[in-house]
């Protein structure tokens, strides 16, 4: 059975994922067949967050399947701007539509809006937490490249901190027996819980600080930007922005078949001369993200019609400020055991810290 929301892609089993994956490879040699799947139902996409490619992706999923959409890309314009809560926008939307898709800056922001929903709803990524459907998107172009998703040897750069895409890959691909090169600055490294997942997967992992050094042994290389809106200071930014820049002179020293994912947008840390290289891939990427959407959107609308709850304890309120709960305050605060890590961690159920 499908979950009613899509919060993580973890929540999904192997053969839901492949499921999805496979549908969306049959999407992209014949879209037009698929014209018609949800016709009658409207998709709303509130993005309370800056997006192109997640937004405009998940709307032309939904028209190219025969629905149609509705929603907002600034919440200013919406009734969020005179004081109305997440939970409330989210009851009065899911009256309306027939699934939701989120983008919201606060972690654990769709977790609290499933809450809430009549509707299925899907993270269109939440603050520096995750980004399910970019990982869909991630995972159709590296099976679309490599025929596989496992057994393969993954450099990431840049932001693996706060980087949501980044968090959500390496939960799937974790499971997958593939070797990961994290390739950061100390400051920018995996979150704790990330790492503790790691661990327990068994896969074998590298912490390295030189893309140089890394890129020869790599097939995949998943490039992102230093995630500007989430750190505290203008100044911490000048210090990490531009550590990492792919470049050439760089591509020289990497395989024949690497291929080179982002999931943009771009800001310096790929130079435009690497777009003429066959392995720079990112772009179709990016066209991967339509034909993701579609098959998940036509999954989750012949799903189940369950109801999402939290599942773990109460407790105090998450100290992460970028918590969801931070700023909606009637929202219930609920942990979980972090079930990676060796010594008794809980885990907030929002956001994860
Ligand atoms: C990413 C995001 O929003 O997390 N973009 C996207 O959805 N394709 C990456 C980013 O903003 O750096």
């Amino acid at each position: 059975m499908y979950p009613h929301s899509l919060i993580d892609l973890s929540e999904l089993n192997a053969n839901q994922v492949q499921d999805i994956l496979s549908l969306a490879d049959d999407i992209k040699k014949d879209p037009k067949r698929y014209f018609g799947a949800c016709e009658g139902k409207i998709l709303a996409t509130l993005f309370y967050e800056p997006s192109t490619r997640t937004q405009m992706s998940f709307q032309t999923a939904m028209l190219r399947l025969g629905g149609e959409t509705i929603g907002f890309d600034n919440p200013m314009n919406s009734s969020v701007s005179k004081g109305e809560s997440l939970a409330d926008t989210i009851r009065i939307v899911s009256g309306y539509a027939d699934i939701l898709a989120m983008r919201h800056p606060f972690e654990g922001a769709a977790k609290a809006a499933s809450l809430y929903a009549k509707c299925p709803i899907i993270n269109a990524g939440d603050g520096g937490h995750l980004h399910p459907t970019q990982t869909l998107t991630d995972l159709v172009t590296i099976f679309g490249e490599k025929h596989t998703v496992s057994g393969l040897t993954i450099g990431m750069c840049g932001d693996l901190k706060n980087g949501r895409t980044v968090h959500s890959l390496v939960k799937s691909l974790c499971k997958n027996n593939n070797k990961f090169v994290f390739i950061s600055t100390p400051e920018l490294g995996l979150p704790q819980y990330i790492l503790n997942l790691l661990e327990a997967s068994g896969c074998k992992c590298e912490f390295v600080t030189s893309l140089e050094e890394a890129i020869p042994e790599l097939d995949v290389l998943y490039m992102t930007r230093i995630q500007k809106e989430r750190f505290a200071s203008e100044k911490l930014y000048e210090e990490q922005k531009n550590v990492y820049v792919l470049d050439a002179k760089k591509m020289l020293r990497a395989k024949a078949d690497l291929i080179v994912l982002h999931p943009l947008p771009r800001v310096d840390e790929i130079t435009y001369e690497v777009d003429e290289d066959p392995r720079a891939l990112y772009f179709k990427q990016a066209a991967c993200g339509v034909y993701a959407r579609m098959a998940l959107i036509m999954k989750m609308l012949e799903g189940e019609q369950g109801k999402d709850k939290l599942e773990g304890i109460s407790g105090e309120r998450c100290k992460n400020p970028n918590c969801i709960t931070s700023i909606e305050k009637y929202l219930p605060p609920s942990y979980k055991k972090d079930a990676n890590a060796s010594v008794e961690t809980m885990l907030c159920e929002y956001c994860e810290h």
